[in-house]
């Protein structure tokens, strides 16, 4: 046989696979495909295989490469149709699928609007140019009492309004705080100092946490609640400072032009204190408490108060979230009731 008659020979062997399997449409039409086709015996594939024999000796290595040639083709072009029609079935013509059947609904999870409120607070006081700092819950005296000016004998810190733990004890590493009371920090104004003690001036912070007291939860109490501290030390820090910041943060927290007031207080860790009030919905709504660092506390990190001056402030993160979305009872935030949640 000629090497030309035998190319065409094969050539139209693949056009005719190509056509029988595109006009099949199931699985036993494939099957007669394999047989005729592909069958070891006395398959089409085979038998041109066999034609080889007839082909004279110098034409052999062409035809061999042709028969490679054209087998893998078919294989190939078998393989495409079987995955063509397993996916048709598949998909289509399962008769147990029914396209018009509702989907299955998926319930997703929320982001907590503690966390919600949270994120954004550090989203706007990162514009206002302040990073992010954190402290340990479990706190020792020196940062949650002794450092920020409350001494041994004030009551801040009565056993009753605080929840101590052990006596810190030897732990082999070192002797630092080892016989002082621990405790569930009080307030995160330890960060402040926590910050001060490994950083110089000029500071810019704000730490937000959870905080813990012994108050029996009501509407507006929980014996763990959050709060967001801030920190801005440098020369020449001033009230007008503080007053700014706090309105901005109100300005853009609340998301209209309120109006704030600062009223005189105390605080053990500031001099002058000063509480810091919103007017929103028509009524005077207090956000937190604030001042300029006492010099005592400067001193208390190694810090000189004749050149270095600034403000802290602590705001309830709680309060911010309950009247940003009219929630009336403080509980509601940790009962974690789905239907609650569901709503932010
Ligand atoms: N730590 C205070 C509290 O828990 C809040 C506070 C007041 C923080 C004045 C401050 C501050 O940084 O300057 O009630």
């Amino acid at each position: 046989m000629a090497l030309q008659e035998f190319v065409e020979e094969l050539d139209s062997l693949s056009a005719s696979a190509h056509q029988a399997l595109t006009s099949a449409t199931n699985e036993e039409q494939l099957e007669e495909f394999r047989v005729e086709f592909l069958g070891a015996k006395n398959g089409r594939l085979k038998s041109a295989q066999k034609l080889m024999g007839s082909v004279g000796k110098e034409d052999k290595p062409a035809a061999g490469q042709k028969l490679n040639e054209t087998k893998k083709l078919i294989l190939g072009a078998f393989d495409d149709a079987k995955a063509r029609l397993l996916s048709i079935e598949a998909d289509v013509l399962d008769p147990t699928f029914d396209p018009t059947l509702p989907g299955k609904k998926y319930r997703l999870g929320r982001i907590h609007p503690i966390t919600q409120t949270i994120e954004e607070l550090k989203d706007i006081m990162g514009r206002l140019g302040f990073s992010i700092a954190e402290g340990p819950e479990i706190e020792d005296d020196w940062h949650n009492f002794e450092a920020l000016n409350i001494p041994g004998e004030h009551p801040a810190r009565d056993p009753l309004d605080n929840f101590y733990l052990s006596v810190a004890e030897k732990s082999g590493v070192s002797d630092a705080g080892v016989g002082q009371p621990t405790l569930m920090r009080s307030q995160t104004s330890t960060v402040q100092i926590r910050v001060m003690e490994n950083n110089p001036p000029p500071i810019r912070v704000i730490s937000l946490g959870r905080v813990y007291r012994p108050d029996t939860a009501d509407a507006t109490h929980y014996p763990m609640f959050h709060q967001m501290e801030g920190l801005m030390l440098d020369v020449d820090v001033t009230m007008a400072d503080l007053k700014t910041v706090l309105r901005l943060f109100a300005t853009n927290y609340l998301g209209e032009d309120v109006t704030i007031r600062i009223r005189p207080s105390f605080f053990p860790f500031t001099e002058p204190s000063v509480e810091a009030d919103y007017f929103w919905n028509g009524k005077w709504v207090e956000f937190g408490g604030a001042g300029m660092v006492d010099p005592n506390v400067l001193q208390s990190v190694g810090y000189d108060p004749e050149t270095i001056s600034g403000f802290a402030f602590g705001l309830g993160v709680e309060r911010l979230c309950m009247r940003r979305h009219s929630i009336t009872d403080i509980r509601a935030l940790f009962t974690n009731e789905t239907r609650f949640l569901h709503q932010f």
